[in-house]
């Protein structure tokens, strides 16, 4: 079954829930799981490979982590987030696709309001999801967007035209919650929320911050479900201690 006729069966009955992975122990733990897709974020460009922003995330980057995370994730959908500069022209998107489906994803996400773009690689049967609100690839800052009358518009049209196209779902990031309610009552595909409140018809959000592998980072759309940062200095630091004081390895971890 086609995402689209998947995802769309489920609008208004069941929320969609996603989640990024960026290797394969963290997809096979996610393959175990209840959620619905599993998305190989740019966001790996911050998250695993410590930059401020993921403007310098590459092709090479993504297929790397995408090869990785689909060894790992089973049946789970996996979804290919397109880097910037990957998909400026449809020649240039339908190539970098055609790479992410070679690596094994089921779909790509791509940022922004780009119909001739989705519609180049939806005639080639590559399955779409598109991304408006905060569009962390070319943002100046990270802030929410559609808050003054004017924004807000350019959201609900940008997200109205692409509802227009053959995308499968529609990431909103970081819009008030009563614009996000619009939206997803004007579209028939599920839209996915981080940063847009509950009405959203699902929710997606970067796994490092769910679990709390970064105590500095905590905007108000994050909720920590573990908190891992704590979880693995005790690990670490109980480890440290019982090395110097000759308790690890004991016997049991020992070969005789
Ligand atoms: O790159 C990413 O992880 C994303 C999600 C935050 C939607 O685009």
């Amino acid at each position: 079954m086609s995402l689209k006729k998947l995802y769309t069966s489920l609008k208004g009955k069941k929320k969609i829930v996603m989640l990024t992975a960026y290797d394969a122990q963290i997809a096979r733990i996610l393959s175990n799981t209840n959620l619905d897709m599993i998305l190989v974020g740019d966001t790996l460009g911050v998250v695993f490979q410590g930059y401020k922003t993921t403007h310098g995330v590459t092709m090479a980057d993504m297929l790397y982590h995408t090869k990785v995370v689909v060894r790992g994730a089973g049946s789970k959908p996996v979804i290919g987030d397109m880097p910037i500069n990957s998909y400026a022209t449809e020649q240039e998107a339908l190539h970098n696709a055609a790479l992410f489906l070679e690596a094994g994803v089921k779909g790509i996400k791509i940022e922004g309001n780009k119909p001739h773009i989705i519609g180049a690689l939806s005639n080639e049967g590559i399955e779409v999801m598109g991304h408006v609100g905060l569009l962390p690839q070319t943002a100046q800052s990270y802030r929410v967007q559609g808050k003054s009358e004017d924004d807000a518009k350019r959201t609900l049209d940008d997200a109205l035209e692409l509802a227009g196209t053959d995308i499968f779902a529609l990431v909103l990031e970081c819009i008030p919650e009563a614009l996000a309610k619009k939206i997803t009552e004007s579209v028939t595909i599920p839209t996915i929320g981080i940063g847009a409140g509950s009405y959203c018809d699902g929710q997606v959000l970067v796994i490092n911050d769910m679990l709390g592998m970064d105590e500095e980072y905590m905007p108000k759309f994050v909720k920590h479900y573990a908190e891992l940062t704590q979880i693995i200095s005790a690990a670490v630091n109980k480890f440290t201690e019982d090395v110097r004081t000759g308790l690890f390895p004991d016997s049991s971890h020992t070969y005789h």
